[in-house]
């Protein structure tokens, strides 16, 4: 069975999401990592399939660089031998520590090269796009500049908001991210 790790930072409804389609049928999920004690995505874990879903907490406030953490989190991340590293909500700039090691992927909420950042969301709705959107993209040193794997769209409707604009968004990450996880594991 292919083996994943996936890294989150707050509420971690991907991380949920993954886990009830692919977990154990497709591939293992055999961690979840967080760099926040107090990441709401923590909670369920244990009872989130017949065997508990493993998950570990590593903290970047106690490291003194970018470089440093990222060397403890390469260490954590390859002692689980995973076949993939999906970063669903991962908030944080990753150093080439990370990148040349790990061969990870990313969700991002619009439809890249567009809208890189953590303001994706807000700055696609209020641009002149007709389109929203998600990508997802292998992790590289560039932030959100890996080369895109997938991407899903809709079309703005005349009345959106970006509380509808937001949901759509949603919607869509939960289709394309274990969608995507599937075809990168099996070479489909
Ligand atoms: C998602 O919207 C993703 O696009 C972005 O971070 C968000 C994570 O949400 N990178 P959640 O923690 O999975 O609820």
């Amino acid at each position: 069975m292919k083996k994943i790790v996936i890294l989150f930072s707050g509420e971690g409804k991907n991380l949920h999401n993954i886990i009830e389609k692919l977990h154990p049928n497709v591939c293992e999920v055999v961690c979840a990592i967080t760099n926040k004690a107090d990441a709401k995505g923590l909670n369920g874990l244990q009872t989130k399939s017949l065997q508990a879903i493993k998950s570990e907490v590593l903290e970047h406030t106690s490291f003194s660089s970018r470089e440093a953490y990222d060397t403890e989190l390469v260490k954590l991340i390859q002692s689980y031998e995973p076949d993939l590293v999906v970063l669903a909500g991962f908030m944080r700039i990753l150093t080439s520590v990370f990148t040349q090691n790990i061969k990870a992927i990313n969700l991002h909420p619009a439809l890249l090269p567009k809208h890189k950042g953590a303001k994706a969301i807000e700055e696609s709705f209020g641009s002149s796009d007709t389109m929203g959107g998600i990508s997802v993209h292998w992790v590289s040193e560039e932030l959100d500049g890996g080369e895109v794997i997938s991407q899903k769209s809709f079309l703005k409707s005349e009345d959106e908001t970006l509380e509808s604009f937001t949901r759509k968004i949603k919607e869509l990450e939960y289709e394309l991210l274990p969608e995507t996880i599937t075809k990168i594991l099996y070479k489909l």
